[in-house]
């Protein structure tokens, strides 16, 4: 069953079992889909459309198995290709929630924030705060404080961040440890919103700076530095540009070292691309962790460098294809020659992924998975927008009112960049695992996204 290959690599099937069991992100469905006695689609042995009728729709599925097999993929292939220590830190921003970081956290990762409220979902699930590292491109005073109150590691991101915690450090009871970010400087091919490796990027030091900041950072008495971190982009197939940045880290790590800086840790990011069309094929977990960790090794034995501890920070790789979303299939429109319109319950505020990149998904009908997609129909949300389109000519069985449609591959990105527009609340989630569903992620009821109004008394409507 565990194959490195897809056999159906570009097929139309529309029901595809794991291709490869080791890597999640090289398949289109969860690792534990499959059909019940009445051929509907089945995840963690819970079947899709009753999952629908009991919690409603729209409804975030996230499947047990294969967020935990994510995680141990990148950390059985770290040990395995790695010489020294390591850990995977999970990148919450993909899908924060408490029951995520609880099951991430017991498969021994640490995990990545980028606010306050990440950073309270992490606490709030059990991971260690000395597993979790705080980024963000312009932190708040608060968000430094509640970092180093609680230990996590602060990744330096720019002047602001120091200067903000110089001012912070008369009431620190223990220096801070730092974490120091910078633009590497490496292009890769993916949609240019994703990319922040290259040089005109919002994130992190430039390189021409960082001798600068490590010499001033050598005198701080409120910080430690402990790492260095670079982030190349995301949703990328490509192993090469990976490769290239731990040339550039394991420099920055011995100029460091040369200024007195004990860097023990190097955090190469996440990136990582995931199938979402039969035509994707991303590397497995262990082909690029065996990439990276190889080429950091070696370009710090080049350099007579001691092994530092390897980290690297998969998000969209861990999450995205444990998540399958469901909706209710409502109105048609037929338009003759052109075009036929199937509207679902959700749309952008749930999956803005397509209308913010063009992304692109594969659905099924959740009863008849295996049926034949005879039809091109274009997916479109209930969005007061044109562009709230999810999927753009998809081939799908005949499909009426009522029918459940299932969005594969909807665990990253999805939730955690929604939205209210046109005020639609949010949607459940459940977790599945042996048969059992539980709900992880309450539905927003309408009269709830009212909570934060406030009508000022003069324009109270006069009973
Ligand atoms: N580390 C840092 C510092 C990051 O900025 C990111 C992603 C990651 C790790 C995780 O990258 P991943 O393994 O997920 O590729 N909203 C976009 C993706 C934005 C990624 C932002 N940073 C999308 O929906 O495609």
């Amino acid at each position: 069953m565990i194959s490195s290959q897809h056999p159906s690599l570009g097929s139309q099937r529309p029901f595809e079992a794991s291709v490869d069991l080791a890597s999640p992100n090289r398949n289109l469905a969860p690792l534990s889909s499959a059909l019940d006695c009445e051929g509907r689609l089945q995840v963690g042995g819970c079947t899709l459309s009753e999952l629908a009728r009991t919690y409603g729709t729209p409804l975030y599925v996230l499947d047990e198995a294969t967020l935990r097999a994510s995680c141990r993929a990148y950390r059985e292939a770290l040990r395995r290709h790695y010489p020294g220590p390591s850990l995977a830190l999970y990148a919450s921003k993909a899908n924060s929630s408490l029951a995520i970081t609880a099951l991430v956290a017991e498969e021994g990762l640490g995990l990545d924030a980028v606010s306050a409220g990440e950073l309270l979902t992490a606490l709030g699930g059990g991971m260690p705060a000395e597993r979790i590292v705080l980024h963000g491109n312009n932190k708040s005073a608060e968000e430094l404080a509640l970092a180093a109150a609680h230990g996590v590691t602060v990744v330096l991101d720019n002047w602001r961040d120091i200067e903000l915690l110089t001012q912070l450090a008369p009431s620190l009871s223990e220096p801070v440890r730092l974490m120091l970010r910078f633009t590497p400087g490496i292009e890769c091919h993916t949609h240019e919103y994703i990319r922040t490796g290259h040089l005109d990027s919002k994130f992190g030091f430039d390189p021409d700076q960082l001798e600068q900041v490590l010499r001033q950072l050598a005198g701080c008495g409120w910080g430690r530095l402990s790492g260095l971190h670079a982030h190349i982009g995301s949703q990328i197939f490509e192993i090469q540009p990976h490769r290239d940045l731990a040339g550039v880290m394991a420099d920055a790590l011995g100029l460091a070292r040369s200024l007195g800086h004990p860097v023990t840790d190097l955090n190469v990011g996440g990136g990582l691309g995931i199938r979402y069309v039969a035509s994707d094929d991303p590397p497995s977990i262990d082909a690029w962790v065996a990439a990276v960790a190889g080429a950091v090794a070696e370009a710090c034995q080049e350099r007579g460098l001691e092994l530092p501890r390897l980290l690297c920070e998969p998000g969209r790789s861990l999450v995205a294809t444990a998540g399958v979303t469901l909706y209710e299939i409502g109105s048609r429109k037929q338009i003759p020659g052109i075009r036929t319109y199937l509207s679902v319950d959700g749309g952008m505020s749930d999956n803005p992924r397509p209308i913010t990149y063009q992304s692109q998904y594969t659905a099924l009908l959740a009863d008849r998975p295996e049926a034949e997609a005879s039809e091109t129909v274009t997916v479109a949300g209930k969005h007061c927008e044109s562009g709230d389109v999810l999927l753009r000519d998809a081939a799908l069985p005949p499909a009426t009112s009522g029918d459940i449609l299932a969005v594969l591959a909807t665990g990253a990105y999805n939730a955690s960049m929604g939205s209210n527009y046109n005020r639609i609340p949010r949607p459940a989630a459940v977790l599945v695992h042996d048969g059992q569903a539980d709900l992880v992620q309450r539905r927003e009821q309408p009269d709830e996204l009212l909570r934060y109004d406030v009508l000022p008394a003069r324009l109270t409507p006069v009973p």
